[in-house]
This record gives C-alpha cells, sequence and structure tokens, in this order.
C-alpha cells in the first residue's frame, strides 16, 4: 500500500469523507446531529456540506486508535512529506503531541532535559509522566526581555552531569522565533545515546524555505510536535506527530498515544491536516518563500519608524540564536514609552489588528499563508501612526529584567500532588508553590510547581497584572492566590533531596 500511497495530490481521508456522504447512506450513528439535520442552527452556522462530513470513525473511515487504510494512508503521506517514518494525526493540539513525547520516553522519576521556558504542555507532560525536569537556563536577551534558545554547550554540560537522563527536549523555534543550534544538539545528545524531542508548535512551514531554520526531522531530531494549524493551514486544534529512527519505538508512542487520545476524533479536523499537507507539498516552496520575502519587507518598513525596533539578524551573534524566522515580527516599542501590553491594545481597539500576543517590551505578529501586502501595509502603518503620535521617545515605561529561574524545590509531579493551602501570592515569598503562573500567550510558566516563589516573582507577574496581561495556571482565575505546599510536606521533600544525590536538581 505505501508505494501507491506516495502521491502527495492524494486526499484520502477528504475522499472517503465525501464519498460516504454522497453515497446515501442513512446514519444510525454517532454524532447525533446526524450529519447536520438534528441541529439546524448549527447547519446554518457551519454551513451543510461541513456538517455532512462531521463524522467520526467507521469502517469506511478507519479508526485513529489503530488505522489501516484512510488514515493510515494519509499519515503516511505527511511522514514522507515531513522526512519522518511515521507520522500521527492529533486533534487535540500539540499539547497532547508533546505529553505524548515525554511519556513515550520517561516513566515515573526519570531525568529530561528540557529548557526551563518550555511551553505549559510540556510542564504537564512532565507532571503526566512523573518524570524529573532537569531544566537548563535558555540565553536571555535584556534589551528584548525575552528568553531565547539554548547552547550545544548547555545542553552538553547537562548530559555529561546527567548521564541517567532519558531524553533531551528542545522547542524549534521558540515563540519568538529563535532556533538554537539543532543540529549540533542532536548530534551531541545522540552521541550520548539519547533521544531529542522538538516542539515544534511554531515550526510547521520550516522545511519549506530552506532560509529559515532547520526543522527537527531534518536536523535528525527523533520526535517532533508540530502545530499544522498554526502556520501550516489546517483547523484549529490539529496538529502532527513526527517520528523517526530507533532511539524510541514507534508502537510506545502508539500506544502513548491511545491512552488519552479521544475515540471520537472530529473528521474535519482529520481531513484538514490531509488538505493541508496536500497543500504544503504541491505549493509549499512557493508559497512559504512568499511569505518570507513579504514579512522582509514588512520589517524593512516598520524598522524604518523612528521609536520602533525589529528584533532581527543581528541577534544571530549572541550565543542561543543560532537562526531566526523572519516571518514571526517582534516589534520592541520600549522607545515609546508604552509597553507591548499597551500596544496591542491599541491596535486592536484603534485599527481593527489583533496580533499574536505581546509582552512588556514588544509586540509579536505572525505573518502566514494568507497574508499580503496590503494586510501587512494595515500593519505598518497602524505602527507608523501610533509612534508618531508618542512626542516623547526613549523614556523607557519599565526597565525589569525576566525574573531568574527560582529554585526547583521538587519534581512538578509532586508539588501538583502534594497536601497545599491557599494563600495570597502577595505573602508566598519564599513558599513552594504547588500550581504554574504564566502569561497566556505565550504559556510559558514564569513560575512551575515545585518551585520557590521569589519577590522577584510576585512583582514580576504584579505588574503583568496592572498591564492587564492575561494571566493563568492558578486556581484562582484572578491569580491573587495561589496554592503552595504545606510546610511540613516541603521539609520531608527537601530532606529526601538532600539524602539523595540523584534527586531533582536544577543546573
Ligand atoms: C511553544 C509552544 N508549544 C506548544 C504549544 C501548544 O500547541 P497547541 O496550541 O497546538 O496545543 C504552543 C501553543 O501556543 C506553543 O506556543
Amino acid at each position: 500500500m505505501l508505494n501507491q500511497t506516495f502521491n502527495q495530490s492524494r486526499l484520502p481521508i477528504y475522499n472517503a469523507l465525501k464519498n460516504y456522504s454522497l453515497d446515501g447512506t442513512t446514519s444510525f450513528h454517532v454524532p447525533g446531529h446526524k450529519q447536520g439535520k438534528g441541529n439546524p442552527e448549527l447547519e446554518k452556522l457551519l454551513g451543510a456540506d461541513c456538517l455532512k462530513i462531521d463524522l467520526t470513525c467507521m469502517e469506511d473511515l478507519d479508526n485513529i486508535c489503530n488505522p489501516v487504510s484512510v488514515i493510515k494512508e494519509a499519515q503516511d503521506l505527511a511522514a514522507q512529506l515531513y522526512g519522518a517514518d511515521n507520522a500521527y494525526f492529533l486533534v487535540n493540539g500539540t499539547t497532547y503531541g508533546i505529553q505524548a513525547m515525554i511519556m513515550s520516553v520517561c516513566e515515573p522519576g526519570d531525568k529530561i532535559i528540557i529548557p526551563r521556558n518550555a511551553h505549559k504542555s510540556a510542564i504537564g507532560g512532565i507532571i503526566l509522566s512523573g518524570a524529573e525536569p532537569i531544566y537548563i537556563e535558555p540565553e536571555i536577551d535584556d534589551f528584548l526581555g525575552i528568553a531565547m534558545g539554548v547552547t550545544p554547550e548547555t545542553v552538553a554540560k547537562a548530559l555529561k552531569k546527567h548521564p541517567e537522563a532519558k531524553a533531551v527536549f528542545l522547542i524549534n523555534p521558540t515563540y519568538y522565533g529563535i532556533a538554537s543550534e539543532l543540529q549540533t544538539i542532536v548530534n551531541l545528545a545522540h552521541a550520548f545515546g539519547k533521544p531529542v524531542l522538538v516542539d515544534e508548535a511554531h515550526g510547521a512551514h520550516l522545511k519549506f524555505d530552506s532560509r529559515l531554520p532547520v526543522s527537527a526531522m531534518e536536523a535528525g531530531a527523533d520526535l517532533s510536535a508540530s502545530s499544522t494549524h498554526k502556520l501550516g493551514g489546517s483547523l484549529t486544534q490539529s496538529s502532527m506527530l513526527l517520528h523517526q529512527g530507533d532511539l524510541v519505538n514507534p508502537q510506545k508512542v502508539k500506544a502513548v498515544l491511545n491512552l488519552t487520545q479521544t475515540t471520537s476524533p472530529s473528521y474535519i479536523l482529520l481531513a484538514s491536516l490531509d488538505i493541508a499537507r496536500k497543500q504544503l507539498a504541491e505549493k509549499g516552496e512557493k508559497l512559504i518563500s512568499e511569505i518570507y520575502d513579504l514579512s522582509l519587507w514588512a520589517r524593512e518598513e516598520l524598522n524604518k519608524i523612528d521609536g520602533l525596533y525589529v528584533m532581527g539578524e543581528e541577534v544571530l551573534q549572541q550565543p542561543g540564536c543560532y537562526a531566526f524566522d523572519p516571518t514571526k515580527i517582534v516589534v520592541n516599542v520600549k522607545a515609546l514609552g508604552l509597553s507591548g501590553f499597551e500596544v496591542e491594545k491599541i491596535l486592536r481597539k484603534k485599527y481593527q489588528i489583533q496580533v499574536e500576543l505581546s509582552d512588556l517590551f514588544n509586540v509579536l505578529s505572525l505573518v502566514s499563508l494568507g497574508d499580503d501586502r496590503q494586510s501587512l501595509t494595515k500593519l505598518i502603518n497602524a505602527f507608523r501612526e501610533i509612534a508618531n503620535e508618542r512626542k516623547v521617545k526613549n523614556v523607557f515605561k519599565y526597565f525589569i529584567p525576566l525574573p531568574e529561574i527560582p529554585e526547583m524545590v521538587i519534581s512538578p509531579r509532586a508539588a501538583f500532588y502534594a497536601e497545599v493551602k491557599t494563600i495570597p501570592l502577595n505573602e508566598s515569598e519564599g513558599e513552594i508553590s504547588a500550581e504554574s503562573i504564566m502569561a497566556y500567550p505565550p504559556g510559558i510558566p514564569i513560575l512551575c510547581p515545585g518551585e520557590r516563589i521569589t519577590r522577584e516573582i510576585i512583582d514580576y507577574v504584579n505588574i503583568l497584572r496592572k498591564e492587564n496581561a492575561e494571566l493563568q495556571g492558578t486556581e484562582d482565575p484572578e491569580v491573587k492566590e495561589i496554592k503552595v505546599l504545606c510546610k511540613d510536606i516541603a521539609y520531608v521533600e527537601k530532606t529526601d533531596i538532600a539524602n539523595s544525590s540523584s534527586h531533582i536538581q536544577a543546573i
């Protein structure tokens, strides 16, 4: 079957859905809206054609838990496109792919080397698997106030110090588009016999233009989780997990996926992965290179505006920044005397522009498949007007660095399941957190479960709150209260660490 399937113009899932919905079959199966008839308002909203293909697993359509026909063929086509041995379609986002990667290589108590600026889904994977993170520190750009990549030296040091670690986890590229020296790190990890797992949530487009950072599969990584929905053109929530090589057992990956994967996947999402893969295979190089060129032009125009600085190639001279993706346009607005959050709000309210995210100093706009000169001109003009209206330039609103990475006292899983009490965040200095805190987006925890809360973190979170950033992670939706460990439990855990050299340590 494989040989006939390597025809990238085929659409196995989409065609199976079309055949089923056109052949006059009367349905006595779920979903209960019976292809739209049972919910006219929903049908009106989404369209009759869409609801006709809102089906789930059955013989004609294969089964995601054990694909043998159309899903298998579509996954094989995706694997071939990305240069992987196996591809797994995901309908619960890359979050689920990241959790599956970690659970495929780590059992409870196993160590994993992971940058501390990993997305919350990776911390979730660590809690679920019971793995113990060996956090490595990413390089920090103090001017931009953002975490960059990790250096091969940092990874090498962690591998030497923790030869028992089961895997190395990397982000390629970061939300802000920064890529570490992936190929070198993969070679290094492989020399230690360790698989490399890559969060490629922001990298579904990388392999289609050689000017972009190298993709995980091209660099020889063992697993990568890729948000096709973010930059590959499929529907929200649809992603892919890619696998290659012998260091990770694909049967284990499949078994792990089947632990938490829905048994009723949306075929609308699956078909969108199929169609996105076909588009990328047939036109990816042309489309992505157009977007790349468009981004270069937009960056140049934005950089001409007094008071703005667009992060560009100059960051490549810094450690931890081996390559960068110019389609992620990071505009530093520090010199306008405004925070990134404020500029995001002005763009939204006054100019009807919604960017991807902002932080204290920057605004991130993503350029992707649907963009053109017109959409980018609107963005550039809005930034120009905002900057021109700021008469006084170079009066910075904030001068605060990112808080230092806090001490990890016990593992995230131990903290998550520990006995806890809830206290005001402002009074939590010195306590051990049982929760995460993050601004969303980007969803990178400022504090993780198991870490000691510092005054610096509390102050930083308070500034984010003042700036109306979307804060998340605690049970308290306002993040004014936090769950911390009851003292005696923390003490017992600490004693354990002191007695056991193999326990959790940050390097
Ligand atoms: C770096 C990173 N990893 C993982 C994810 C999770 O991806 P998804 O939203 O597809 O679950 C995100 C989402 O924003 C992300 O930014």
